[in-house]
């Protein structure tokens, strides 16, 4: 009789999680930004409230956006009026969009990862679907495994109504779920969509204005499983080596989202930007010192890029050289605030420049990096990664 030990240690993976393979995936239609406050104020028949479109053109003016990609459209909120009011019955259309565009947005994404990870779909054990946009049964997970053909009985977990730390909650996750079985693969996937969040500004309440400037549409999706198959040609590209959550001390409530009647209403403190970058230290501290790593300059870096401010509070808190938050940057001029989506997208493209620049690992020729996502409440998912190189 094999002793429980035995048992246990053939059941489990010998090697950490890596990310064997990205895909990202956005809607077609985008707006830029520099046109957005004319287009929002002329779609929500708001031209009258000429002040708070000076002001939402401010916002919009400091975000360091370029352009963001919606599922909606112009044809969408002049069809439901409750799209172009504020706080009006609307939650049906929005749940109808939703429920609609986020398993086919996660699919796309999903099927650039499956075709990059060059195995059978058969091959995937277990999905985690995560939406911070809509709630629905039998769920995403469900219309996702339709979608792209899955394995019926594939191991599934569903994530609703999270926010942006949840792109290293399903790391997390996934990395406890890869590492639990031998020969497991697990497909992470994240899908959001501003659909629950348009509608009109409002004078009463103008810190929606920076909701409306920041969130954006997009979808990713990740293939992690431990010790790739040389075989069958899979390749890693970051070892996920260790996963942590806490909640920030004193930050009650400074992010948060309540779904009503009028779609989800995202309450973001002024302060976000100096309660997040007051803490990265500490949680830096916590996940490196065990590596004995403490120059935050000597590792790579993949926060999520939530607002410019923030960026540029962590940078300076932390000391960092411009080009630490190059990546992050680049991703919330191009896309915007995608929620949980945003880190991964970072992660992908922190290795494709890698390898365009010719860098030796996939982690811009440094060994260790780190991803660090924040979200309601606050709390912050950090995940350490290990490059690989080229
Ligand atoms: N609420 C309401 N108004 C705000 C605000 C806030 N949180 N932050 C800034 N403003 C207003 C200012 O009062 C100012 O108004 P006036 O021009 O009328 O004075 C206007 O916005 C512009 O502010 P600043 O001139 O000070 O410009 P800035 O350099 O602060 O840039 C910003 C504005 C781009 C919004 C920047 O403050 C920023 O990036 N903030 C962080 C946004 C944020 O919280 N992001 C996190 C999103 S949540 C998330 O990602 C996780 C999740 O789970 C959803």
């Amino acid at each position: 009789m094999p002793s429980f030990e035995s048992i246990k240690k053939a059941a489990r993976a010998d090697g950490f999680a890596s990310v064997l393979a990205i895909g990202r995936a956005n809607p077609e239609n985008f707006i830029e930004q520099s046109a957005y406050p004319d287009f929002y104020f002329r779609v929500t028949n708001s031209e009258h409230l000429v002040d708070l479109k000076k002001k939402f053109q401010r916002i919009c003016d400091k975000t360091a956006i370029r352009k963001r990609h919606f599922v909606w459209n112009e044809e969408l909120v002049s069809a439901n009026p409750g799209l172009r009011t504020f706080m009006d019955k609307s939650l049906n259309v929005r749940q109808e969009v939703a429920i609609r565009e986020i398993p086919n947005l996660g699919a796309q994404a999903a099927t650039k990862a499956i075709q990059e990870w060059g195995q059978p779909k058969s091959r995937i054990t277990h999905l985690i679907f995560c939406t911070t946009s809509g709630i629905d049964l039998p769920g995403a997970d469900y219309q996702l495994t339709q979608i792209l053909g899955l394995n019926p009985n594939i191991e599934r977990v569903m994530l609703y109504m999270q926010g942006c730390h949840a792109g290293g909650t399903t790391l997390r996750l996934a990395k406890c779920l890869a590492e639990s079985r031998k020969g497991a693969r697990v497909l992470v996937v994240c899908a959001e969509t501003t659909t629950v969040l348009i509608r009109a500004p409002s004078e009463e309440h103008q810190d929606d204005l920076v909701t409306q400037a920041l969130f954006a549409d997009g979808a990713s999706a990740l293939i992690v499983g431990a010790d790739p198959d040389e075989t069958a040609n899979e390749r890693a590209s970051f070892v996920i080596v260790s996963t942590s959550q806490v909640l920030l001390p004193d930050s009650g409530g400074a992010i948060g989202g309540h779904l009503s009647e009028g779609g989800l209403i995202a309450t973001l403190h002024r302060d976000v930007p100096q309660i997040v970058s007051k803490n990265v230290a500490k949680c830096l501290e916590e996940a490196f010192t065990p590596l004995g790593i403490s120059d935050w300059n000597s590792i790579f870096w993949v926060p999520h890029p939530g607002g410019r401010a923030i960026l540029d509070q962590v940078e300076e808190r932390v000391g960092l050289k411009p080009e630490k938050l190059l990546v992050s940057r680049h991703i919330l001029a191009e896309y915007g605030n995608m929620s949980s989506v945003c880190v991964h997208f970072a992660l992908d493209e922190m290795r494709k420049r890698s390898t365009k620049e010719g860098k030796a690992t996939t982690g811009e020729g440094l060994d260790w990096g780190v991803l660090y996502a924040f979200g309601r409440a606050l709390r912050v998912d950090t995940v350490v990664f290990h490059s690989f190189p080229f």
